[in-house]
């Protein structure tokens, strides 16, 4: 069949890279693309929130699936009109991007169905939050409600600074939630309606710096499995967390269908929700792909059609270290030249995913924050570790930066 993807970042190369290698994926197209996704797609220049472009194109190109990369792109709309056209989608109606697009919404859906996840209340006002405060102790977690990719959400480690936060934020829907102590961990799940399977864990690295310092970014590293989510432990993410959200939405009318990503803090008491993603992580699914075994393409159509089958994943590890230019996640430094992506992919088991960059006329320049996504997989993380960061120094971008310690704490456990 042919697959329209849509998406323009380092998660959509790592997709692309994987559909083309599907046996059931004739023909690959993406929009818009970039150029490494060029490698392995057909890209046409198209704006993935224009719904009735998006819908078009589908028709245009005989799409049997269209896989949708970005929450915009659903949070707009797109899963709902490729149904209504007749047109297999992997990804979420609107109503049930609200699971990633309304903080609130999910915070009251985990309320109603008794999905453990962190003491919350809604609120509409400054003055309304001022008042909240008090009720909480501290530290304390500000929320915007709507996406504000990844800058919404604001950890106050003092009354002053929540009382800062919630002041910046201004009038609005805002949530004010309990602080959870313990280690974070990424679990991806395929849903289709009430039913559910566990995809891959992974963890990811937030912050700028090293030690996990600094400002929050999209993602500077990641790496898959994340050991810390035990086979245990995420068999009661599944039981007590993904499952009960799945049948809930189903119940309510809103069924999902797609890859929901469960942030999940790992508490004294188990598994709590801290939040939902309505698609794949970015940098968290170019460290998952190199681990997906088989037909990619239809394990996806079979959540977009009714027939959610359980996936295979090696048991590899991988790791992923995110290449940014310069001045991210301010402003980064654009246009800088980008040399020896061939000489890193000569390493064994490296792929290099393009996160942001353009063709330039002489030569592939940075377009973005994120740039590249290097990725290697091996027998254990340490292995994939000295291969991703060979490949990260055999790439020449002297306008671009990235963490060394990916994966540092499970490479501290495993000593
Ligand atoms: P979110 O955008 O909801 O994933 O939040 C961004 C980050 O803020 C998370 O990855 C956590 O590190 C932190 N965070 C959010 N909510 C909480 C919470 N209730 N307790 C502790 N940390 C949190
Ligand atoms: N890496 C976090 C995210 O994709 O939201």
């Amino acid at each position: 069949m042919t697959i329209l993807l849509l998406g323009s970042g380092g998660r959509e190369d790592a997709l692309a890279w994987r559909l083309a290698q599907s046996p059931s994926c004739a023909r690959l197209i993406a929009a818009p693309g970039n150029p490494g996704i060029a490698r392995w797609a057909q890209c046409v220049a198209l704006d993935p929130c224009d719904v009735a472009a998006v819908v078009a194109l589908a028709r245009a190109e005989g799409a049997g699936l269209v896989v949708v990369g970005p929450e915009a792109p659903l949070v707009a709309g797109v899963g709902d009109a490729l149904r209504a056209a007749g047109i297999a989608v992997f990804g979420p109606n609107a109503d049930a991007a609200r699971l990633e697009g309304s903080k609130g919404f999910t915070k009251d859906l985990c309320a109603a169905n008794g999905i453990p996840t962190a003491s919350y209340v809604r609120i509409e006002t400054v003055s309304e939050a001022l008042a909240a405060l008090d009720r909480f102790s501290i530290p304390v977690v500000i929320k915007a409600d709507g996406l504000a990719a990844g800058k919404g959400v604001t950890v106050a480690m003092s009354r002053d600074e929540a009382v800062e936060a919630i002041s910046q934020a201004g009038d609005g829907p805002m949530v004010l939630e309990e602080f959870m102590e313990g280690e974070e961990a990424s679990l991806f799940a395929l849903v289709d309606g009430p039913n559910a399977v566990a995809f891959a864990s992974a963890q990811d690295h937030k912050r700028v710096g090293e030690g996990d310092t600094g400002p929050n970014t999209g993602g500077m590293g990641a790496y898959s499995p994340a050991p810390v989510l035990t086979a245990e432990l995420e068999q009661r993410a599944m039981e007590e967390i993904v499952l009960p959200t799945a049948r809930a939405m189903a119940a309510a009318g809103t069924p999902f269908s797609g890859v929901l990503f469960a942030g999940l803090m790992l508490t004294r008491t188990g598994p709590s929700l801290i939040e939902y993603n309505v698609r794949f992580g970015d940098p968290e699914c170019e460290a998952i792909m190199p681990r997906v075994e088989g037909d990619f393409a239809a394990l996806l159509y079979g959540v977009a059609t009714g027939s959610l089958a359980s996936p295979h994943l090696s048991d590899e590890a991988t790791m992923t270290v995110v290449v940014a230019a310069k001045g991210y996640p301010g402003t980064p430094v654009a246009g800088g030249a980008i040399r020896g992506i061939e000489l890193a992919e000569q390493i064994k088991d490296v792929t290099v995913f393009h996160a942001g960059t353009r063709q330039s006329e002489a030569s592939l320049v940075a377009s973005g924050g994120r740039v590249l996504a290097v990725t290697a997989i091996g027998r254990s993380l340490g292995e994939a570790r000295a291969r991703v960061y060979a490949g990260v120094a055999a790439i020449d971008f002297a306008d671009g930066f990235h963490r060394r310690d990916i994966g540092w704490r499970e490479l501290e456990r495993a000593e």
